[in-house]
């Protein structure tokens, strides 16, 4: 299916953790042999919220591309590139911020999390900022862009951008309309399927909450991490029967890393009353170091060689400028500008 394009992006937060490995890059990495992928670092949408924060954005860029490289997404295979040096993304979010009504924007409902979130922050500081930034309003309008500019038939994303995606379609089909064209597809989310990863003290996983394991984390940092993992709350002895159900993070990381025997074995014999947490949890680091151990390998060699890496990117906003100029020579044309 070499000729269906794939979008997907990420904000530059800097070094991806476990649950970014399980929701998104595994799932990345297997789309590649299907589709013609485009693969990029939203920089821009990053400053959407954080324009005053910019001081580490360059490490946060390359440290997600960093991950990236070293989890197998190949630049031979799919083109991987920073938003802000493809400025054909630029002009398409102002022609379709022109033909956007403000109300679809406003009642975006990921957008509005998004700002409430902020404004918590923003009275924890005490500060007297605007809450909503005329770019953060655009956030939706931005994201189309990115899609629209390759126009992409397909967008693997989570549940939490859908909302963002369905005023993609309604942009994409209202610039058809309103230019009498059919240049733009209506592309599609392809939802992930596996199950949300949580963070060692049972919430959701986010650098934020300083509860992630990075995927670049060393042996003794992850095996620290994995100490802290929640258990089954009711166990307080080793020989306590346990209850794998209901054990909150130690056995869903089991799940979600280790191989279906080991899984097995760790249930009965919790269940039995026959392995106790630290131990069990002690494995647990094992496994995962020894599952990470050839992607951080990787990572330390591209780090040695950033050079290499900024080729890799320069040559990926290459391309995506290339793919996007073809459909905007169109776009120009449809707009008569
Ligand atoms: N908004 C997405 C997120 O926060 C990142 C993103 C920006 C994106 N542009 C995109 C994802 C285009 C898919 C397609 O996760
Ligand atoms: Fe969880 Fe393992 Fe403890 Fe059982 S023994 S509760 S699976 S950590």
């Amino acid at each position: 299916m070499e000729n269906i394009n794939l979008v997907s992006g990420m904000r530059s937060t800097g070094k991806l953790h476990l649950g970014h490995y399980m929701g998104v890059i595994t799932n990345w990495v297997k789309l590649q042999e299907e589709y013609n992928c485009f693969y990029f670092v939203a920089d821009w949408h990053a400053l959407t919220t954080k324009y005053d924060k910019t001081e580490n954005l360059r490490q946060d860029k390359l440290d997600v591309v960093l991950d990236w490289l070293s989890c197998g997404i190949d630049p031979e295979k799919s083109t991987i590139y920073f938003q802000s040096k493809v400025l054909q993304i630029a002009e398409l979010h102002i022609l379709l911020s022109m033909i956007t009504p403000n109300n679809w924007v406003e009642r975006d409902p990921t957008l509005k999390d998004m700002v409430k979130i902020l404004k918590n922050k923003d009275a924890e500081n005490n500060e007297n900022m605007p809450q909503m930034s005329y770019g953060l309003l655009g956030y939706p309008v931005l994201m189309s862009a990115d899609i629209m500019a390759m126009n992409a038939d397909i967008v693997p994303v989570g549940i939490d951008q859908l909302a963002h995606l369905e005023i993609t379609r309604d942009i994409a089909r209202r610039f058809n309309n309103i230019y009498k064209t059919d240049l733009f597809n209506e592309p599609k989310p392809k939802l992930t399927e596996v199950p949300l990863l949580l963070g060692v003290d049972g919430q959701k996983m986010g650098k934020s909450f300083h509860n992630d394991i990075k995927i670049s984390d060393d042996e003794i940092t992850t095996s620290k991490k994995i100490m802290q993992c929640i258990t089954d709350r009711s166990r307080a002895r080793k020989d306590d029967l346990g209850h794998p159900d209901k054990c909150e993070v130690a056995f869903k990381y089991y799940q979600a890393f280790s191989d279906s025997e080991t899984v097995k074995q760790v249930e009965a014999e919790c269940k039995a009353g026959q392995r106790g947490c630290a131990d069990c949890k002690r494995q647990l680091g094992c496994i995962i170091n020894q599952k990470f151990a050839p992607v951080r390998e990787k990572r330390f060699e591209y780090q040695k060689d950033t050079d290499k890496v900024y080729d890799i990117i320069n040559e990926g906003s290459k391309k995506a400028s290339l793919e996007a100029e073809k459909i905007m020579k169109k776009v120009r044309d449809a707009v008569n500008i």
